[in-house]
C-alpha cells in the first residue's frame, strides 16, 4: 500500500541536520524556533504521516540544549495528537555542536559526553552530536585525530555522532579531493567498529568548505559524484558494504529550500546538513519538504 508520502523505502533514513552554529541569542529564541521547526513539520506531514524513516536533529548551541528538550518534550505531551506523530521515538531529535572526549578532569571550558545525556535526559530520543564540522577544524583546531577519540567517546556513551569530513577548495582544485575525504574518514573512523556505528546510527556529512555559509552549492551531479565515492570508497573500506550502503551521508553547504529537492533527489544524498537556513523555520521546514522529492528518487 502506498504510504501517504509517496512511499520512502526503509533503506537508508533520510537525515535533516539544523545546525545552528553561534545562533540565537537567548534560550527563549533557541526555544521558540525549535517549536516552530516542530509545528512547521507537523503541518507538512499531519498527524500519522511522519516518515519512518525521515530523521531531523536540530544541533542546538549546547547552552540551550536543556530548555530546548524540556520545551520540546512538554509540546509533544500537552497534545496527543502530537505525541502519535512522532511515534514515541526521536523523529525530531537533539544534538549538541561539539563535545569533549573525556568523561572529566581539569578541561575547562569543555563538555563530556554524560553532560550532553544528562542535559537532554527529559527528552526522548537519542542525543546526537556532530563531530569535525569545518569551522571546528578551521578555527579551534580540531584534527582527524581529536575527531576519532571523539566518535569512540560518542558511541561509548551511545550519542549518535554525526561525522563531518570536506574539502576545501585548494584541495578540490588541486585535485587533492579524494584523498583528502579518505583521510579524515580513515582516521576519523579509526578501530570504530562497524557493527557499533551501525547500531548507533552513525552519519556521515559531507560539506565541501567552499559551499558552506557563501551560497555556492555544489550541484546535485558534483555532490551526488562525491557521495558515491565516499560510500563506495573509504566507507566501504572502513565500514564494509553493508554498513557503508546502510549509512546515511547527508550533504551540507547552502542547502536551501530552493536546491534541496534536486540534491535529495540523488540516489547517495541522504539528508541534508544546513546551516544557515535551518535558523528560519519556514525555510528548514521548506528542506524537510523536499524530502517528498527523495521519496520518489530510485532507491
Ligand atoms: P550553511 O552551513 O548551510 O550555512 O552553508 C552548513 C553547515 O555548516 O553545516
Amino acid at each position: 500500500m502506498p504510504t501517504p508520502t509517496g512511499g520512502i523505502q526503509p533503506t537508508r533514513r533520510i537525515e535533516i541536520g539544523g545546525n545552528w552554529k553561534l545562533n540565537p541569542d537567548s534560550p527563549e529564541k533557541a526555544k521558540e524556533l525549535a517549536l516552530d521547526v516542530f509545528d512547521g513539520t507537523f503541518k507538512l506531514f499531519g498527524k500519522y504521516e511522519m516518515p519512518e524513516n525521515l530523521g531531523i536533529t536540530l544541533f542546538v548551541p549546547s547552552i540551550f540544549l536543556m530548555t530546548v528538550a524540556d520545551a520540546l518534550e512538554s509540546e509533544f505531551h500537552s497534545a496527543g495528537v502530537k505525541h502519535e506523530f512522532v511515534h514515541g521515538s526521536d523523529h525530531i531529535a537533539l544534538g549538541a555542536q561539539n563535545m569533549y572526549f573525556e568523561s572529566k578532569g581539569a578541561f575547562t571550558g569543555e563538555m563530556s559526553p554524560d553532560m550532553i545525556v544528562n542535559a537532554m535526559k527529559g527528552y526522548r530520543g537519542q542525543p546526537s552530536v556532530l563531530i569535525g564540522h569545518s569551522e571546528r577544524r578551521q578555527y579551534f583546531g580540531e584534527t582527524d585525530e581529536g575527531v576519532n577519540r571523539k566518535v569512540h567517546a560518542a558511541l561509548r556513551a551511545s550519542i549518535r555522532p554525526f561525522v563531518c569530513i570536506g574539502e576545501t577548495i585548494e584541495e578540490r582544485s588541486s585535485g587533492k579531493m579524494e584523498e583528502i575525504l579518505a583521510r579524515q574518514l580513515s582516521v576519523g573512523l579509526q578501530d570504530v567498529s562497524a557493527k557499533t556505528f551501525f547500531e548507533q546510527r552513525g552519519v556521515i556529512a559531507y560539506e565541501p568548505v567552499w559551499a558552506i555559509g557563501t551560497g555556492e552549492t555544489a550541484t546535485p551531479e558534483m555532490a551526488q559524484e562525491t557521495h558515491a565515492f565516499i560510500r563506495q570508497e573509504p566507507l566501504t573500506r572502513i565500514l564494509g558494504a553493508e554498513i557503508a550502503d546502510q549509512t546515511s551521508i547527508q550533504y551540507g553547504g547552502s542547502m536551501k529550500p530552493g536546491n534541496a529537492g534536486a540534491l535529495l533527489a540523488m540516489s547517495d544524498i541522504d539528508g541534508g546538513l544546513i546551516g544557515g537556513a535551518a535558523l528560519n523555520a519556514e525555510s528548514f521546514v521548506g528542506i524537510i519538504g523536499g524530502v517528498r522529492t527523495a521519496a520518489m528518487r530510485p532507491m
